[in-house]
């Protein structure tokens, strides 16, 4: 079966399966992800807000404009990689989603991993970096690629703390930066 259609097939599984109902009856949409599922890169962020719901793709607001923005400095579009999210419906009130909630989205999430099979996953802020990279602190670890069971991850702040604050915008350009080294030296 095709990348796409197994994509599909998980997809489905997370609405038969019910998880989170709570998160699921207050949401438009399930925001599963969308991109290349033959890209090298996959990249997490933590659940869809507003404009995410409200279209059924994952950063389309503001923080998906600054992460356009990112891609491009190394030369990529957003087709050309997969992007998604832990959590797929959007917590009420844009609040972060719960431990339970992220448990729970988990195996879908390693699913949909195993379907894409990428070379780099990029966890983009500390909800997607605690799935993988438990116990660390991205103010140390962030840019930094580590090997867990096989799977190379890339932990990188989330582009919202960039919005407003030039500092941390420029350590997530220079992250972004390092990605293009790091998928060569594999
Ligand atoms: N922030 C996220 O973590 N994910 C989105 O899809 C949008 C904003």
């Amino acid at each position: 079966m095709k990348k796409q259609d197994r994509l599909m097939n998980l997809k489905n599984q997370i609405v038969i399966d019910k998880v989170c109902p709570e998160l699921a009856s207050s949401a438009n949409n399930l925001v599963f992800g969308e991109g290349d599922p033959n890209s090298s890169i996959v990249l997490i962020g933590e659940a869809p807000g507003k404009k995410e719901d409200e279209s059924g793709k994952p950063f389309v607001g503001a923080s998906g404009r600054l992460l356009n923005e990112l891609l491009s400095k190394i030369n990529l579009e957003r087709d050309m990689v997969y992007i998604t999210n832990i959590v797929k419906y959007r917590p009420p009130e844009n609040r972060d989603p719960s431990k339970e909630e992220k448990q729970s989205f988990l195996p879908y999430l390693i699913k949909q991993l195993d379907i894409i099979s990428p070379k780099l996953i990029i966890t983009l802020g500390r909800h997607s970096m605690d799935c993988f990279l438990p116990k660390r602190k991205i103010s140390q670890v962030h840019g930094m690629p580590e090997k867990v069971d096989g799977r190379l991850y890339l932990p990188l702040y989330h582009p919202a703390v960039a919005l407003y604050n030039g500092s941390m915008k420029q350590k997530l350009i220079d992250d972004f930066l390092k990605i293009p080294m790091i998928l060569n030296e594999i």
